[in-house]
């Protein structure tokens, strides 16, 4: 593994969960690996789950990591080539991502779209121009499009929940917000679970609220929610703003908050979301607070998920 930036960065998904989960089991277990090695993780966002489960992970390994909190610690980056730089950024990501390759073995990097311009966004500069000028291992902590550690989590919780013969049946639903959300998990989860073969996968969302074909691909689309809810084995709560009204709130219809009643028609649905999530907005407390709710287990798995992929990456880049 060169990269981790989308599911194309992997070889093959079952053996890189059996590793995660054979981490879980003994997290120590390559804790030299690491040795004399530094993480170097750089936020232009916020960010709880992956910026701990990720140093933790790193850690095990044997690591050393150095946090880099864009907005507080460091210049402003310019991120456009060519550009006369008399505006509001005093540094290049020409110099900063060289700079960044001297001092890190690997770079973990999280930057979110800005929501206003799609081509803009899904062009992904920010991690491409790090990836181009670092020299390094480039680690995705969640980009423009995608959040592939956190789909990673996202199949390890599956797989450590079904335990019958038949597909699960996996339904990502939309849910209301109060913000516009970007679309980097469900285009990552919808990645994931296109090109997992071992579930049957359905998007559920209000019309206007398609994801770029590039990620949904061939999934079955329900503008129906209780038609999608039928028989679903795991329902994975997200909101997320328009991709054709590019970055846009379009309808925050209160129906589509997961409640118990939706659930009624599941096959007793164990439900996920990746959170931060906004209680009696996205889900209801009576959801979250009950066990059909594996929220927790799942952002748990996100240590495991990240001591894999660093463990891959250090093997094919830095041993
Ligand atoms: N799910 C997730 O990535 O959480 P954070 O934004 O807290 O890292």
């Amino acid at each position: 593994m060169k990269h981790f930036i989308s599911i194309y960065d992997i070889d093959n998904l079952n053996n890189l969960v059996d590793k995660a989960l054979s981490y879980k089991l003994s997290p120590f277990k390559d804790q030299t690996l690491g040795k004399n090695k530094t993480l170097g993780m750089i936020f232009f966002n916020p960010s709880l789950r992956t910026r701990v489960s990720t140093q933790l992970a790193a850690r095990n390994l044997g690591m050393e990591v150095i946090v880099l909190n864009t907005s507080q610690d460091g210049w402003m980056l310019e991120m456009q080539d060519g550009v006369v730089m008399n505006g509001n950024n005093p540094e290049h990501v020409r110099e900063a991502a060289a700079v960044m390759g001297q001092y890190f073995d690997i770079v973990g990097l999280r930057s979110f779209p800005s929501l206003k311009n799609k081509e803009d966004d899904y062009s992904e500069q920010t991690i491409n121009q790090f990836r181009k000028y670092s020299g390094k291992p480039v680690l995705s902590l969640e980009s423009a499009t995608l959040h592939p550690l956190q789909s990673l989590a996202d199949v390890i919780t599956i797989r450590e929940q079904w335990k019958e013969k038949r597909k699960p049946k996996v339904v990502l639903s939309w849910a209301p917000h109060i913000k516009a959300l970007p679309q980097a998990v469900p285009n990552s989860f919808a990645q994931w679970m296109n090109t997992w073969d071992e579930i049957d996968f359905v998007i559920a969302h209000p019309k206007g609220y398609e994801l770029d074909k590039a990620f949904s691909q061939s999934a079955l689309i329900d503008h129906n929610q209780e038609a999608a809810l039928q028989d679903a084995d795991f329902v994975y709560v997200k909101n997320w703003s328009s991709v054709s009204s590019y970055g846009k709130i379009l309808n925050s219809d209160s129906n589509w908050m997961l409640t118990t009643k939706k659930l009624l028609g599941t096959n007793n649905a164990k439900v996920m979301h990746c959170l931060p999530v906004r209680r009696n907005v996205v889900i209801a407390d009576e959801v979250l607070d009950s066990p059909s709710s594996i929220v927790v287990q799942q952002a748990g798995n996100r240590v495991w998920a990240a001591q894999a992929v660093l463990s891959e990456l250090l093997r094919s880049n830095c041993v």
